[in-house]
């Protein structure tokens, strides 16, 4: 069965609330394509208002983060059931600027994962290696690792729902894309490495995206590159042409 294309906007920490109704706005004609899963990831603030500028549009609505616990004394953070009641559908884990400035290591992430999971959000789980990693070789090992410890007692129907990013640190930001050819090693093992840690039918079914300075239509050629985790391009107009491409 082929996997669905998903091409997710992450939009960082950036657009007040009246900046990102009028993103959407800007945004609304050039994303429309049924063939692909659209998703904006938006920070906390930004999501009623984008919930409610995005109504009738072929666009889900994603977060940025959240805290595994339902409710209480946790003074800044915001939970799983309210980003589901505000029309969440998607969350990104493990990104590698939560996990190198907030400290964020894999044991949250993994809770995080489940926590995802059991309260009906789609976790986009991200990983990915360091410049110092890719010169000494050692990133597929890394990010076999990253991979097994954020997935510890994940079960295999919840990975067949899963998304992947595959988010090579050194390319984040930079203007520096992995070439089309390394992402698709990268997310080749990945897929393989599910296969594995499941069967052969979960890794078929998971869906691994590329980000980093994405230019997506080579890319997204490569067989085992399902779409797109898109940060700076996501902010304008060009993310249509990522979408279409
Ligand atoms: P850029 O597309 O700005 O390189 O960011 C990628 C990213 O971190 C998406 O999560």
């Amino acid at each position: 069965m082929a996997r669905r294309r998903i091409i997710a906007g992450n939009w960082k920490m950036n657009m007040t609330p009246s900046q990102a109704v009028e993103l959407c706005a800007t945004l609304k004609d050039l994303v429309k394509n049924d063939a692909v899963d659209v998703v904006y990831c938006v920070p906390a603030i930004d999501i009623v208002p984008v919930a409610e500028a995005i109504k009738g549009t072929n666009v889900n609505l994603g977060a940025e983060n959240f805290y595994i616990e339902d409710k209480g004394a946790f003074t800044g953070e915001i939970s799983a059931p309210m980003l589901k009641d505000a029309g969440v559908k998607y969350i990104i884990i493990g990104h590698s600027e939560r996990r190198d400035i907030f400290g964020e290591n894999d044991i949250l992430i993994n809770q995080k994962v489940k926590k995802a999971f059991a309260s009906g959000l789609t976790p986009i789980l991200c990983c990915g290696e360091s410049l110092a990693l890719r010169e000494a070789g050692t990133y597929t090992e890394w990010i076999k690792r990253q991979i097994s410890w954020d997935l510890e007692g994940v079960t295999a129907d919840q990975v067949k729902e899963l998304v992947i990013a595959y988010e090579p640190i050194w390319a984040i930001g930079t203007g520096k894309t992995a070439t089309a050819d390394q992402a698709q090693e990268v997310c080749k093992l990945i897929r393989d490495h599910i296969a594995e840690m499941y069967d052969a039918a979960t890794a078929e079914a998971v869906r691994i995206q590329y980000g980093g300075s994405m230019n997506a239509a080579e890319l997204l050629s490569k067989p085992d590159i399902d779409g797109g985790l898109i940060g700076g391009a996501s902010l304008k107009a060009d993310f249509g042409q990522i979408v279409n491409a």
